[in-house]
Protein backbone atom coordinates (compact mmCIF):
# COMPACT_ATOMS: atom_id res chain seq x y z
CA UNK A 1 0.00 0.00 0.00
CA UNK A 2 0.99 3.32 -0.95
CA UNK A 3 4.38 2.76 -2.98
CA UNK A 4 2.27 5.29 -5.24
CA UNK A 5 1.03 8.47 -3.57
CA UNK A 6 0.21 11.48 -5.39
CA UNK A 7 -0.53 14.67 -3.52
CA UNK A 8 -2.58 17.45 -5.35
CA UNK A 9 -2.99 20.95 -3.32
CA UNK A 10 -6.47 21.19 -5.27
CA UNK A 11 -8.91 18.70 -7.27
CA UNK A 12 -12.07 18.07 -7.89
CA UNK A 13 -12.17 14.70 -6.35
CA UNK A 14 -9.87 12.26 -5.60
CA UNK A 15 -11.95 9.83 -6.99
CA UNK A 16 -11.74 10.91 -9.63
CA UNK A 17 -8.02 10.74 -10.14
CA UNK A 18 -8.38 7.03 -8.87
CA UNK A 19 -11.12 5.83 -11.27
CA UNK A 20 -8.42 7.58 -13.92
CA UNK A 21 -4.97 5.80 -12.80
CA UNK A 22 -7.02 2.84 -12.57
CA UNK A 23 -7.80 2.77 -16.48
CA UNK A 24 -4.05 3.41 -16.85
CA UNK A 25 -3.36 0.53 -14.73
CA UNK A 26 -2.10 1.64 -11.57
CA UNK A 27 -0.82 -0.41 -9.31
CA UNK A 28 -3.20 -2.11 -5.92
CA UNK A 29 -2.31 0.38 -2.95
CA UNK A 30 -1.89 3.69 -5.08
CA UNK A 31 -2.95 6.72 -2.57
CA UNK A 32 -4.75 10.10 -4.04
CA UNK A 33 -4.75 12.57 -1.11
CA UNK A 34 -5.91 16.31 -1.73
CA UNK A 35 -5.53 19.01 0.38
CA UNK A 36 -8.89 20.52 -1.23
CA UNK A 37 -11.30 18.95 -3.57
CA UNK A 38 -13.53 21.69 -5.33
CA UNK A 39 -16.38 18.95 -6.18
CA UNK A 40 -15.92 16.06 -3.38
CA UNK A 41 -18.91 13.50 -3.51
CA UNK A 42 -20.28 11.61 -0.91
CA UNK A 43 -22.83 8.25 -1.58
CA UNK A 44 -26.31 8.91 -3.05
CA UNK A 45 -24.73 11.48 -5.72
CA UNK A 46 -24.11 14.41 -2.33
CA UNK A 47 -21.82 16.74 -2.04
CA UNK A 48 -18.84 16.43 0.72
CA UNK A 49 -17.70 19.32 1.89
CA UNK A 50 -13.89 19.40 1.62
CA UNK A 51 -12.35 22.76 2.96
CA UNK A 52 -8.99 23.15 2.18
CA UNK A 53 -6.73 21.96 4.54
CA UNK A 54 -8.78 21.40 7.28
CA UNK A 55 -9.28 17.39 6.80
CA UNK A 56 -8.61 14.20 5.15
CA UNK A 57 -9.76 13.79 1.44
CA UNK A 58 -8.13 10.39 0.03
CA UNK A 59 -8.95 7.99 -2.02
CA UNK A 60 -7.33 4.06 -1.83
CA UNK A 61 -6.93 2.07 -4.88
CA UNK A 62 -7.33 -1.52 -4.47
CA UNK A 63 -7.31 -4.93 -6.86
CA UNK A 64 -8.85 -7.16 -4.35
CA UNK A 65 -8.91 -10.79 -5.37
CA UNK A 66 -12.35 -11.51 -4.08
CA UNK A 67 -15.77 -12.37 -5.59
CA UNK A 68 -17.59 -8.52 -6.51
CA UNK A 69 -20.37 -9.33 -4.02
CA UNK A 70 -17.93 -9.21 -1.32
CA UNK A 71 -16.98 -5.64 -1.43
CA UNK A 72 -19.07 -3.93 0.63
CA UNK A 73 -16.98 -5.80 3.20
CA UNK A 74 -14.19 -3.38 1.89
CA UNK A 75 -16.28 -0.36 3.32
CA UNK A 76 -16.93 -1.68 6.89
CA UNK A 77 -13.48 -3.10 6.69
CA UNK A 78 -12.29 0.47 6.30
CA UNK A 79 -14.86 1.83 8.72
CA UNK A 80 -13.51 -0.33 11.48
CA UNK A 81 -9.58 1.48 9.90
CA UNK A 82 -11.38 4.89 11.05
CA UNK A 83 -12.78 3.87 14.33
CA UNK A 84 -10.13 2.05 15.33
CA UNK A 85 -7.32 5.42 14.89
CA UNK A 86 -9.60 7.52 15.78
CA UNK A 87 -10.26 5.74 19.10
CA UNK A 88 -6.05 5.68 19.39
CA UNK A 89 -5.81 9.38 18.54
CA UNK A 90 -8.24 11.35 20.32
CA UNK A 91 -9.93 11.33 23.59
CA UNK A 92 -13.48 10.09 22.11
CA UNK A 93 -15.13 7.18 21.57
CA UNK A 94 -16.52 6.67 17.66
CA UNK A 95 -19.00 4.63 16.39
CA UNK A 96 -19.69 3.30 13.48
CA UNK A 97 -23.33 4.16 11.65
CA UNK A 98 -24.69 1.35 9.32
CA UNK A 99 -22.70 0.79 6.63
CA UNK A 100 -19.98 3.15 7.05
CA UNK A 101 -20.61 6.54 8.65
CA UNK A 102 -18.26 7.49 11.47
CA UNK A 103 -19.67 9.44 14.60
CA UNK A 104 -19.03 11.27 17.40
CA UNK A 105 -21.34 12.11 20.11
CA UNK A 106 -23.88 11.18 17.43
CA UNK A 107 -22.56 13.53 14.66
CA UNK A 108 -21.09 12.53 11.06
CA UNK A 109 -17.44 13.45 11.09
CA UNK A 110 -16.16 10.81 8.78
CA UNK A 111 -17.77 9.19 5.42
CA UNK A 112 -16.74 6.54 3.23
CA UNK A 113 -17.44 6.07 -0.38
CA UNK A 114 -16.95 2.43 -2.01
CA UNK A 115 -16.88 2.47 -6.10
CA UNK A 116 -16.04 -0.87 -8.03
CA UNK A 117 -15.67 -1.46 -11.59
CA UNK A 118 -15.93 -5.14 -12.06
CA UNK A 119 -17.05 -7.34 -14.88
CA UNK A 120 -19.17 -10.53 -14.76
CA UNK A 121 -16.95 -12.51 -11.56
CA UNK A 122 -14.00 -10.21 -11.39
CA UNK A 123 -12.87 -7.22 -10.15
CA UNK A 124 -11.20 -4.61 -11.91
CA UNK A 125 -10.56 -2.87 -9.09
CA UNK A 126 -12.19 -0.53 -6.33
CA UNK A 127 -11.80 2.84 -5.16
CA UNK A 128 -12.27 3.62 -1.65
CA UNK A 129 -13.02 7.25 -0.63
CA UNK A 130 -12.61 8.51 2.53
CA UNK A 131 -13.31 11.82 4.20
CA UNK A 132 -12.80 12.64 7.73
CA UNK A 133 -13.52 16.23 8.72
CA UNK A 134 -10.19 17.08 11.34
CA UNK A 135 -9.60 20.84 11.77
CA UNK A 136 -12.72 22.29 10.94
CA UNK A 137 -14.29 24.66 13.52
CA UNK A 138 -18.18 25.51 13.75
CA UNK A 139 -18.05 28.19 11.31
CA UNK A 140 -16.12 26.23 8.82
CA UNK A 141 -19.39 23.41 8.62
CA UNK A 142 -22.14 24.77 6.45
CA UNK A 143 -25.22 25.55 8.39
CA UNK A 144 -27.56 23.19 6.32
CA UNK A 145 -26.00 20.38 7.92
CA UNK A 146 -24.37 21.01 11.60
CA UNK A 147 -26.87 19.80 13.25
CA UNK A 148 -25.86 16.62 11.55
CA UNK A 149 -21.56 17.03 10.84
CA UNK A 150 -19.09 17.51 13.26
CA UNK A 151 -15.15 17.57 13.51
CA UNK A 152 -12.29 16.03 15.55
CA UNK A 153 -11.45 19.53 16.49
CA UNK A 154 -14.99 20.82 17.28
CA UNK A 155 -15.72 17.60 19.45
CA UNK A 156 -12.70 17.58 21.02
CA UNK A 157 -10.84 21.14 21.02
CA UNK A 158 -7.84 20.08 19.91
CA UNK A 159 -6.06 20.85 16.51
CA UNK A 160 -4.70 16.94 14.82
CA UNK A 161 -2.02 17.22 12.90
CA UNK A 162 -3.29 15.77 9.44
CA UNK A 163 -0.64 14.11 7.93
CA UNK A 164 0.73 11.88 11.10
CA UNK A 165 -3.52 11.05 11.04
CA UNK A 166 -2.88 9.61 7.45
CA UNK A 167 0.35 7.88 8.03
CA UNK A 168 -1.39 5.90 10.64
CA UNK A 169 -4.58 4.90 8.66
CA UNK A 170 -2.82 4.01 6.05
CA UNK A 171 -0.81 1.52 8.03
CA UNK A 172 -3.52 0.42 10.20
CA UNK A 173 -5.27 0.06 6.77
CA UNK A 174 -2.51 -2.06 5.34
CA UNK A 175 -2.96 -4.78 8.17
CA UNK A 176 -6.08 -5.12 8.54
CA UNK A 177 -6.26 -5.47 4.92
CA UNK A 178 -4.18 -8.60 4.93
CA UNK A 179 -5.69 -10.07 7.83
CA UNK A 180 -9.00 -9.40 5.87
CA UNK A 181 -7.34 -11.48 2.19
CA UNK A 182 -6.19 -13.87 5.01
CA UNK A 183 -8.84 -14.84 7.61
CA UNK A 184 -12.12 -13.40 6.09
CA UNK A 185 -14.95 -11.31 7.28
CA UNK A 186 -15.46 -13.04 10.57
CA UNK A 187 -12.86 -10.64 12.59
CA UNK A 188 -13.45 -7.32 11.04
CA UNK A 189 -17.39 -8.25 11.49
CA UNK A 190 -16.98 -8.42 15.36
CA UNK A 191 -15.20 -5.58 15.36
CA UNK A 192 -17.50 -3.72 13.24
CA UNK A 193 -19.80 -4.74 16.08
CA UNK A 194 -18.22 -3.73 18.84
CA UNK A 195 -18.17 0.08 17.56
CA UNK A 196 -21.86 -0.40 15.68
CA UNK A 197 -24.23 2.24 16.82
CA UNK A 198 -27.47 1.61 18.33
CA UNK A 199 -27.28 -2.46 17.81
CA UNK A 200 -30.24 -3.57 19.48
CA UNK A 201 -32.40 -1.03 19.76
CA UNK A 202 -34.83 0.23 17.53
CA UNK A 203 -34.03 2.38 14.04
CA UNK A 204 -35.79 3.83 11.35
CA UNK A 205 -34.88 2.13 7.71
CA UNK A 206 -35.46 3.86 4.83
CA UNK A 207 -35.13 2.02 1.17
CA UNK A 208 -36.10 3.30 -2.19
CA UNK A 209 -39.59 1.60 -1.88
CA UNK A 210 -41.00 2.50 1.68
CA UNK A 211 -39.82 3.52 5.71
CA UNK A 212 -40.41 1.84 8.24
CA UNK A 213 -38.53 0.77 11.95
CA UNK A 214 -37.23 -2.37 13.40
CA UNK A 215 -34.39 -3.41 15.68
CA UNK A 216 -31.17 -3.67 14.55
CA UNK A 217 -29.46 -7.22 15.42
CA UNK A 218 -26.14 -6.82 14.14
CA UNK A 219 -24.63 -7.33 10.65
CA UNK A 220 -24.62 -10.65 8.71
CA UNK A 221 -21.20 -12.62 7.45
CA UNK A 222 -21.31 -10.79 4.14
CA UNK A 223 -21.95 -7.51 5.74
CA UNK A 224 -25.69 -6.82 5.35
CA UNK A 225 -27.66 -5.53 7.71
CA UNK A 226 -29.94 -7.09 9.71
CA UNK A 227 -32.98 -6.02 11.23
CA UNK A 228 -35.87 -7.73 12.92
CA UNK A 229 -39.53 -5.61 12.78
CA UNK A 230 -42.38 -7.41 14.81
CA UNK A 231 -44.34 -10.27 13.78
CA UNK A 232 -41.92 -10.62 10.86
CA UNK A 233 -38.56 -12.56 10.32
CA UNK A 234 -35.03 -11.52 10.10
CA UNK A 235 -33.94 -8.98 7.00
CA UNK A 236 -31.40 -8.45 5.42
CA UNK A 237 -30.51 -5.48 3.56
CA UNK A 238 -27.46 -4.36 1.37
CA UNK A 239 -28.91 -0.89 0.90
CA UNK A 240 -30.27 1.70 2.88
CA UNK A 241 -30.33 4.21 5.02
CA UNK A 242 -30.68 4.10 9.10
CA UNK A 243 -31.61 6.55 11.49
CA UNK A 244 -32.80 6.70 14.72
CA UNK A 245 -36.20 5.84 15.26
CA UNK A 246 -38.16 8.71 17.13
CA UNK A 247 -42.04 7.52 18.37
C1 LIG B 1 -20.26 9.73 2.49
O1 LIG B 1 -20.34 9.60 3.70
O2 LIG B 1 -21.24 10.07 1.82
C2 LIG B 1 -18.95 9.43 1.81
C3 LIG B 1 -18.03 10.62 1.76
C4 LIG B 1 -16.72 10.32 1.06
C5 LIG B 1 -15.86 11.55 0.85
C6 LIG B 1 -14.50 11.22 0.30
S1 LIG B 1 -13.37 12.57 0.39
C7 LIG B 1 -12.22 11.71 -0.60
C8 LIG B 1 -13.02 11.02 -1.68
N1 LIG B 1 -13.24 11.92 -2.80
C9 LIG B 1 -14.52 12.25 -2.94
O3 LIG B 1 -14.98 13.03 -3.80
N2 LIG B 1 -15.27 11.60 -2.02
C10 LIG B 1 -14.45 10.78 -1.14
Amino acid sequence: LGKKVIHKPTTASTQHIAHQLAQESAPHGTIIIADEQTAGKGRMNRKWHSTAGKGIWMSILLRPEILPYLAPQLTLLTATVLADVLSKDTTIEPKIKWPNDILINSKKTAGILTEMQAEQDQIQYVVIGIGINVNQTTSDIPENINSKATSLQIETNNAFDITNLIQHILQTFENAYDAYIKNGFPNVKDKWESYGFRIGETIQIKTIKKNWHATFLGIAEDGALLTKAEDEEIKRLYSAEIDWYKE
